[in-house]
């Protein structure tokens, strides 16, 4: 066992932590080395306060980020314990990790984590071409393996109920003006390190889709360039809806986007049904399920597009001061 992480070890894990999804690629996060232990936090900053008042959306980021350096540390051979919000009287830290027992990366981590450079969150339609089962049940088991559960909505009616309530959750969210101007102020239309970029963006919405888009300033779409008529829609879930359970649901979401890309799959996040209060209690109910909905996701066989930009590392670390 070795005593502490060091500060080589922690750049080479935030690399891969920040690659993590995050509402509006706001990315608010902080890392820090403390007594040799790696510490994660909300960094308050870069909260969304009309988009996320009560920061279940930062948290998922943090979760999905804490699962690229679990990732990253056990690749490199030093994987790591976690605790998850270490100090009740700093609700800021989401997770200390400290150093395990060193051990070789199982050959899921090693796929896994080769997954986490080409993810990106894919809005374009997908082609029709349904997922097959052994992927579907991949899916389901990279939640159940982060402690969470992953429905996906089989059949028309399912389908149907989950887009009814997104549709009234994303027409409750757009008569917001400050949600409106906050998602406006993170559209990117030159090179950003942050912030969505308009060619990351869904094409403009239309009536006749069965799902709505969170809109990123797309461009109007070509005729004929409808999405795809049955998409494969998934909720995942986590038992309670804790700020920890936040962090797990996050930690879950990534490991199933990561297994959808290791599959060749594309995703897209729809969380309009899970940040209106409302629509998620209605959510819950149509599933008939134990626990709080935490993201919905379209996943299919996307075109190719490419990962989003992030800060550099030295910006979303807190490094202490070499003494003189
Ligand atoms: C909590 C959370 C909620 C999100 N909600 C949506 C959404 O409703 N619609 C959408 O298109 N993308 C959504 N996203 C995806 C982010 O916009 C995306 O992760 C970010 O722009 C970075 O891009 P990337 O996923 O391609 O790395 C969400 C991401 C997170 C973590």
């Amino acid at each position: 066992m070795t005593t502490g992480f060091t500060v080589e070890q922690l750049r080479a894990a935030v690399t891969d932590a920040v690659r993590a999804p995050s509402l509006h690629n706001t990315q608010p996060w902080r890392f820090r080395l403390h007594d040799g232990g790696i510490e994660l936090s909300v960094d308050p900053l870069r909260r969304l306060p009309a988009t996320d008042p009560s920061g279940w959306g930062a948290r998922i980021a943090c979760g999905a980020a804490l699962f690229n350096l679990r990732l990253a540390l056990a690749v490199a051979g030093t994987p790591a314990t976690v605790r998850l919000r270490p100090y009740p009287a700093d609700p800021n830290v989401v997770a200390r990790l400290v150093p395990d027992v060193p051990r070789r990366p199982t050959p899921t981590e090693q796929s896994l984590y080769a997954a986490i450079g080409h993810r990106f969150s894919n809005r374009a339609p997908f082609w029709p071409d349904p997922v097959p089962a052994e992927a579907r049940w991949r899916l389901g088991e990279a939640a159940r393996a982060e402690h969470c559960w992953l429905e996906l909505l089989i059949g028309t009616s399912a389908v149907n109920a989950f887009a009814e309530i997104t549709r009234s959750a994303h027409r409750v969210l757009e008569r917001d003006p400050a949600y409106v101007a906050e998602r406006a102020a993170w559209i990117r239309s030159e090179p950003a390190p942050d912030g969505v970029p308009t060619t990351a963006a869904g094409p403009q919405g239309e009536p006749q889709d069965l799902l709505p888009q969170r809109g990123f300033g797309g461009r109007d779409r070509a005729p004929g360039r409808d999405f795809e008529p049955e998409p494969l829609v998934a909720v995942l879930g986590s038992p309670g809806n804790t700020s920890a359970d936040q962090v797990v649901a996050g930690q879950a979401l990534q490991r199933v986007l990561l297994a959808a890309t290791d599959a060749g799959l594309s995703v897209s996040m729809i969380s309009q049904p899970i940040e209106v209060s409302g629509a998620r209690e209605a959510l819950r109910l149509s599933l008939g399920r134990f626990g709080t909905p935490q993201m919905g996701l379209r996943i299919g066989y996307g075109q190719p597009g490419r990962p989003t930009p992030r800060r550099s590392v030295d910006e979303v670390l807190d490094v202490p001061m070499p003494q003189p």
